[in-house]
Order: structure tokens, then C-alpha cells, then sequence
């Protein structure tokens, strides 16, 4: 049986999210410059989009740009940006014969003209779809996240809309960037890093951890299945017994 035979339809995570990790190593592991290991890693991105459409899966969401990453080497930055406006420009026609909803979170104002553009339009014509939704992850943090959402509570209780007291989590769940989206089922990191880096830690509460050596331009359809027969294999029990799982 191949591992796609082996995975259970009725248990799929609903919500997959991934650090994709690694492009640098992997560049340098062939002899080439960082950004050539950014370039080859969009072969793994579209292998994932596909792989999560053809399953069902509903939400795939990608960490590909941190806040901390403006920091980089300049170079760096200005060819992951120009990498973003062509992969949005030649992907985009993909995502729509997959019937796949394109979305964005971060700070998204934070992002050159250019990207911004193509990206909001992007997001526009695909906005009708109703298979898989890709949320990409650009100039995020989840502690600024959090900062914006608590700014945007304390302004409604200011202006009156909410009473303090009536804050809870679902709350502070609606106010984030990812309002409206069930939290991920599934993390993967790749590349053999063991930490989170600043990504969904509100979000990722009772998500299962899924770390893989595999640097993230040769992750394809047969690495994302051993990470969901993996899932499959795990007891979620949210601090309750076994027993009371059954
Ligand atoms: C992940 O790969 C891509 C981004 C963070 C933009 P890296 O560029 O972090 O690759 P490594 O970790 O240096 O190998
Ligand atoms: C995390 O990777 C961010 C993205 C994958 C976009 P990094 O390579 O920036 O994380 P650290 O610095 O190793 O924690
Ligand atoms: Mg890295």
C-alpha cells in the first residue's frame, strides 16, 4: 500500500501549517548562494498546495517571511521579494484551475509597493474559490500578532463595544490576523530545527509538532504524507485521559 493509500480521509487535519526551513543549507549544501536555494524552494510549495487539495485538507498555511527576516543581508530580502511578485504572477492561473483561495497574514503594509499589489490582486481573483485556502505568512509575528489584537480589543472597550470582563478566548482568536480559521491540526517544521521562531504561539496551543531533518526544497507529496500518516498515529487528547477518549 503507498503511504497516500494509508492515510485515514475521516482524520485529515483540517489545518496544516509549515515553517518552510532550510533553503539556505540546501543552497549551500549544491555550492550556490541562498537565494538559489529560495528559488528551488517554490517546487516544494507547489507540491504541498497540491498534495493538500487532491487530499481535502482545507487550510494550508505558510510561514514564509518573518518580521525578524527584515534583518537580513539586503540582497537577501530584495530577491526574496522580487521571488514573491513572480511566483504570485506565474502561480496565480495554478491557484485558480485548483480552486484554490489565496490569503495573506502579517503585517502586510510593511511589504514593498510592488508585492502588495500583486499580492492584494491575487487575493482578489481568487477570492471565489472554495477548495483549499493558502495563507501565506509574510512579514509576520505572532507576538506583534498578539499586540495588534490587543490593541484592537482595548479600542473596542474604550469606545464601549465590549465590556472587559466579556474577553475570552474566542475573543482574542477572532482578533488576530487568523480570525475566522480553526487552528492548525498539524506543524511541520522542516530542516531539523526544534524551536518555533515567532509563529502562531496562540495558534498553535494544542496543534501536533511534526519536525523532519528534510531541508524544505526537497520536501514533496511523499513527505507531506509521512507527516499526516504520523498525525494519524498521535492521540489527541486536549488533557483528558485516554480512557475518557476511547
Ligand atoms: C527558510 O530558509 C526561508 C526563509 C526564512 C525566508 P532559510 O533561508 O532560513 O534557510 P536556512 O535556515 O538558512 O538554511
Ligand atoms: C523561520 O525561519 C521563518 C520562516 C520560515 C519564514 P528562520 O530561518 O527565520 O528561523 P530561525 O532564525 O532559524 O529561528
Ligand atoms: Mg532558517
Amino acid at each position: 500500500m503507498s503511504l497516500k493509500d494509508s492515510i485515514i480521509k475521516e482524520r485529515l487535519p483540517k489545518h496544516i501549517a509549515i515553517i518552510m526551513d532550510g533553503n539556505g543549507r540546501w543552497a549551500k549544501q549544491h555550492g550556490n548562494a541562498r537565494i538559489f536555494g529560495h528559488k528551488s524552494a517554490m517546487k516544494a510549495v507547489r507540491e504541498v498546495c497540491e498534495g493538500c487539495a487532491e487530499l481535502g485538507v482545507d487550510y494550508l498555511t505558510l510561514y514564509a517571511f518573518s518580521t525578524e527576516n527584515w534583518n537580513r543581508p539586503k540582497m537577501e530580502v530584495m530577491g526574496l521579494m522580487d521571488l514573491l511578485v513572480s511566483a504570485i504572477n506565474t502561480e496565480t492561473d495554478t491557484l485558480i484551475k485548483n480552486n484554490i483561495r489565496l490569503n495573506a497574514i502579517g503585517r502586510l503594509t510593511d511589504l514593498p509597493e510592488k508585492v502588495r499589489t500583486n499580492l492584494m490582486d491575487a487575493i482578489g481573483r481568487t477570492k471565489d474559490n472554495t477548495g483549499l485556502t493558502l495563507t501565506l505568512a509574510l512579514s509576520y509575528s505572532s507576538k506583534v500578532e498578539l499586540v495588534d489584537a490587543v490593541r484592537k480589543i482595548a479600542r473596542d472597550v474604550e469606545s464601549g463595544t465590549i465590556a472587559a470582563d466579556s474577553i475570552d478566548d474566542s475573543v482574542v482568536s477572532r482578533n488576530l490576523y487568523t480570525g475566522g480559521m480553526p487552528d492548525p491540526d498539524l506543524l511541520i517544521r522542516t530542516s531539523g530545527e526544534y524551536r518555533i521562531s515567532n509563529f502562531m504561539l496562540w495558534q498553535l496551543a494544542y496543534s501536533e509538532l511534526y519536525f523532519t531533518p528534510t531541508f524544505w526544497p526537497d520536501f514533496d507529496k511523499e513527505e507531506l504524507y509521512k507527516a499526516i500518516v504520523d498525525y494519524q498515529h498521535r492521540e489527541r487528547r486536549f488533557g483528558l485521559t485516554s480512557e475518557q477518549i476511547g
